[in-house]
């Protein structure tokens, strides 16, 4: 019988069967130590001269590391081993030689291993980052498909900037016109959720940022959820809801993987609602008060938004910005009309900014303006003003950054190891 190695505790004494690699071997005169990998674990796979035979023993003396095979043996509960079980070896088949596999125990550079990288996604630890990638993504699909959202995806290849004109990846797009690759789905987003209420586009976005910092990749997985008839309370709401949701689900089903990364877990236990809310004032105020050189008027910037993230043990709510600093869309807050009804949520522990969005500027006359102000034009967003002219409504909504998401719940140094094949600046292979 053919097993997976993550299943394995269902097949106790049982003999199966393991197609996988060989991540390790250890040898002890009459005794090989083979540590297999199929891609759900890692398991022991204890080879003895006696039981195997001379011959199949010898071959093992030569197994590479990232040898393919498949292992037929008795699964053996043993609480010192990892996982709590341990094969005895019957028989071994080996599908594929690997001999000098570059990446050995001992460590590498993070440049060797990122030109590396469609072999390193194969470490334990980078497969314990995958798996959580994938947990957050099902959770997030989870979270909106249960609360009555759309699942209504947004074009890739667009006409015109959404988060501003300096970020953008032009593409030739047949003969005489350039695309440019979204920066986010969000303006279409808009029109969905005019059609459907409540929407949400996941996908890829791309900002041509020559930033070399740890948060910033040029191609990067964001979830937009958007509301008709929504404040920023309600998107607020549904930001805490969705991180609580997110890290809930990870803690639950991903311990094994947060052990593998020696994360910290009653760090991600204590993020519950509900989130500390503070005004970009009250954030500039705390700046200050810690001594940083902040300029009131500016945007927060990414030291800023690690300072603020480390005084709270849970992600804080930074809330009406300066609209100078903020994108056309954003609805000014009636009360003081320089600042955005916007929210950018911040990750503990240092992470900063996961989660931007807010209330969107639904007057028409106002948005003409402020796309003149930018200097976009107005051409491009004929059909966006539509949406103020035919039956608009306040609404809202976020875009959480996946890869961003993944780096804080597993805390990782930098986003390029939450996605298989990280882009950025200076890295475009493999
Ligand atoms: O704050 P941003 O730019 O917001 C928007 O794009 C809105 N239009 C979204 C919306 O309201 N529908 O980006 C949203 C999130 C950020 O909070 C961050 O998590 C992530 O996207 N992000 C990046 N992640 C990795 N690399 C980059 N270069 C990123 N830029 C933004
Ligand atoms: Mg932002």
């Amino acid at each position: 019988m053919h097993a997976r190695i993550t299943d394995i505790a269902a097949h106790d004494r049982q003999q199966v069967t393991i197609d996988g690699w060989l991540h390790n071997r250890r040898s002890s005169g009459k005794l090989h130590f083979l540590i297999v990998r199929d891609g759900s674990g890692f398991i022991q796979a204890v080879m003895s001269k006696a039981a195997v035979g001379d011959e199949a023993f010898t071959t093992a003396d030569h197994l590479g590391q990232e040898t393919s095979l498949s292992v037929t043996g008795t699964v053996r509960a043993d609480k010192r081993a990892r996982g709590g079980y341990e094969l005895d070896v019957i028989s071994i088949d080996v599908h594929g030689e690997a001999h000098d596999y570059p990446i050995t125990p001992k460590e590498h550079g993070v440049d060797y291993l990122m030109d590396r990288r469609h072999l390193w996604i194969r470490s334990e630890r980078q497969t314990a980052i995958l798996r959580v990638r994938h947990e957050v993504i099902d959770a997030v699909r989870d979270f909106f498909n249960s609360r009555g959202f759309i699942l209504c995806d947004t074009p890739i290849f667009t006409p015109a900037a959404c988060e501003g004109t300096t970020t953008l990846f032009p593409v030739q797009y047949f003969d005489d016109t350039t695309a440019f690759l979204t920066q986010s789905g969000q303006l279409y987003n808009e029109a969905n959720a005019m059609a459907l209420g409540r929407v949400y586009a996941f996908g890829p976005t791309f900002r041509a940022e020559k930033s070399k910092t740890r948060r910033h990749l040029t191609e990067f997985w964001m979830v937009e959820p958007e509301m008709a008839y929504a404040t920023l309370d309600d998107v607020i709401e549904l930001a805490q809801g969705l991180i609580t949701s997110v890290v809930a689900r990870v803690l639950d089903r991903r311990r094994t993987e947060l052990q593998v990364l020696e994360r910290d877990t009653s760090k991600l236990e204590a993020i519950t609602g509900p989130f500390p809310r503070i005004t970009y004032d009250e954030a500039a105020a705390l700046l200050k008060e810690k001594g940083l050189p902040f300029e009131y008027g500016t945007d927060l910037g990414g030291t800023d938004e690690t300072v603020l993230s480390e005084h709270f043990d849970r992600p804080v709510c930074v809330t009406h910005y300066p609209a100078a600093v903020k994108a056309f869309y954003m609805k000014p807050d009636p009360v003081q009309s320089d600042k955005a009804l916007c929210v950018d949520v911040l990750a503990p522990e240092g992470y900063g900014e996961i989660i931007g969005g807010g209330q969107r500027l639904d007057d028409l006359d106002l948005l003409v303006q402020r796309i003149k102000d930018h200097g976009l034009p107005q051409e491009a967003f004929e059909w966006y003003l539509d949406l103020r002219r035919y039956g608009t409504v306040p609404h809202g909504g976020f875009g959480m950054g996946i890869e961003r998401c993944v780096a804080w719940i597993c805390k990782l140094e930098h986003v390029r190891e939450t996605i298989p094949y990280p882009r950025m600046l200076y890295r475009l292979y493999p």
